[in-house]
């Protein structure tokens, strides 16, 4: 046996060659070849996210109803308790009222010197509650004396501005507050003031007297 004849001889027409070659160009040109690396995120779908994170922002923003921090805390203390027949907090309903006193009283009670007497530490504010309540429904003219200082001016009627509820809040706010500590004055306390004095003008300090020794 010639072993030049086992092997086989591998020629090719030159036309095959030529065929090989088209075939493999026409794959080449079909598939592009994986690439090394990260390829950057197209710009036009960064775009269309941005969009589509501002759009969903300003829908939450349109149609988030109530459910904000202090919505919420409505909801969670019930239905109607934000409501306005809803019994308030003494001090909170008293902070408010209080606003109404601060121009002469001033804001930390401690009055102006001659002209508006202190409430701190004052003995009508800390003293008898039926008293203190009878100056605020009807108010004060002449001379007074608090804290051994005599004041001649004139304190205002507040039982046409203020219901029961808040005149014994903002009571019960001064009774508490600039250093003072006595206690709460009930809503009750107010109405039997109003309902036995509240046609009467402003007080004396003779007649207030007269009224809290009646009793
Ligand atoms: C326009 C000024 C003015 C306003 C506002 C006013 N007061 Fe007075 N208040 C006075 C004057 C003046 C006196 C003293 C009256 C007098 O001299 O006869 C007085 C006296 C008092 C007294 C008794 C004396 C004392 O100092 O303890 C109390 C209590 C009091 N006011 C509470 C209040 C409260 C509470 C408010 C708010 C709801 C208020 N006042 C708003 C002017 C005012």
């Amino acid at each position: 046996m010639n072993s030049d004849q086992a092997k086989p001889e591998f020629k090719r027409a030159p036309e095959m060659e030529d065929r090989i070659m088209e075939m493999h160009t026409a794959a080449m040109r079909e598939m592009s070849e994986p690439r090394d690396g990260i390829r950057p995120t197209p710009v036009l779908f960064l775009i269309i996210c941005f969009l589509f994170t501002m759009w969903g922002g300003y829908y939450m923003g349109t149609y988030a109803g109530d459910w904000t921090g202090t919505g919420l805390a409505e909801r969670a203390a019930g239905p109607g308790a934000a409501g306005p027949s809803a019994p308030q907090n003494p001090m909170v309903l008293g902070a408010e009222v209080y606003n109404a006193c601060t121009q002469c009283h001033q804001a930390d009670g401690k009055g102006l010197a001659g002209q508006f007497p202190p409430l701190a530490d004052s003995e009508y504010v800390n003293g008898d509650v039926r008293r203190l309540t009878a100056i605020l429904v009807n108010g004060v003219n002449g001379e007074l004396v608090v804290k051994g200082q005599t004041y001649n001016s004139q304190m205002p009627a507040w039982k046409d501005n203020y219901n029961d509820e808040e005149i014994a809040a903002v009571l019960t706010y001064i009774r508490s507050s600039f250093g003072n500590k006595s206690g709460p004055v009930a809503k009750a306390v107010v109405e039997a003031v109003r309902k036995e004095v509240g046609a009467n003008g402003a007080w004396t300090a003779a007649t207030l007297t007269e009224f809290a020794e009646k009793k």
